[in-house]
């Protein structure tokens, strides 16, 4: 049994256009080059593949490529674009699921550990990534800083976007490290949808310990796919540890 919030068929339907950002070739192939770098020879395997923005372009690159992904719902998505005997993927939990095979590079990218909700699946998940890795092996994680430098004293919202056609606001909460995003979406015709997403926040120094409990060790963190310099102003990283 898992806290993530299961992604329904709706919003299935509507990522791949919801994140049309996160699909330009600007975003996605630096991406996609880093991933295929530390894959090497392969195989590896993406936790919460989504509908394939990622794991299908590094397929592409000639790395098999397996998925783990909690929602039927985005797998069936995935399935219009990559039939599963290019891209196999099992439906499950990735704190628990475990799928055949021997893996060079797992990789779980757009902030996704933070579906985990608690702390014990989120060290689960690490676990979860060291056990499907050979000697070596790499895990990869792409996950927000959480911005907790923007709330002045008694606040517990951070505006993240505000356009005229989707507003953002993220909630907080320091002592248990629940955070929400509250979207607002202007429909065509005027009216006003709204969806939340429920999320547990982890510093980067927390994701070192449970690669630790993992028995993996960090080897390199940037502060994105462009490998710059990970520091105390950045709003994301990419960490890379290796099992020993
Ligand atoms: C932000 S999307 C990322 C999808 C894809 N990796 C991408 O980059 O486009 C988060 C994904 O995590 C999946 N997810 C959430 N909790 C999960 C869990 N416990 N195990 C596996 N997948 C999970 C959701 O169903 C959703 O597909």
């Amino acid at each position: 049994m898992t806290t993530s919030d299961l992604w329904d068929e709706d919003t299935a339907r509507r990522y791949d256009e919801t994140s049309a950002e996160m699909f330009d070739p600007s975003v996605l192939d630096p991406a996609v080059d880093v991933l295929a770098e530390l894959a090497g020879h392969g195989p590896a395997l993406e936790f919460a593949i989504g509908t394939g923005r990622v794991g299908i372009p590094l397929r592409d690159r000639g790395i098999q490529v397996t998925g783990i992904e909690l929602s039927q719902p985005m797998v069936d998505q995935l399935r219009r674009r990559a039939d599963a005997d290019r891209v196999p993927v099992t439906v499950g939990d990735m704190a628990t699921t475990r799928v055949e095979g021997d893996f060079s590079l797992v990789y779980l990218v757009w902030n996704s550990i933070s579906n985990l909700r608690t702390q014990s699946e989120q060290v689960g998940c690490f676990r979860n990534a060291a056990r499907h890795l050979r000697p070596g092996g790499r895990f990869v994680i792409e996950l927000w800083v959480p911005p907790i430098r923007r709330m002045p004293p008694g606040q517990h919202a951070v505006p993240m976007t505000a356009t005229d056609e989707h507003l953002v606001f993220d909630t907080y909460d320091l002592v248990t490290q629940q955070s929400t995003s509250q979207h607002y979406w202007t429909e065509p015709d005027g009216s006003v949808r709204h969806g939340v997403g429920r999320f547990r926040y982890i510093w980067p120094a927390e994701c070192d310990l449970m690669a630790q409990l993992a028995g993996m060790e960090l080897e390199a963190r940037y502060a994105d796919w462009h490998r710059q310099p990970f520091t105390a102003d950045s709003q994301s990283h990419v960490s890379v540890w290796r099992r020993r």
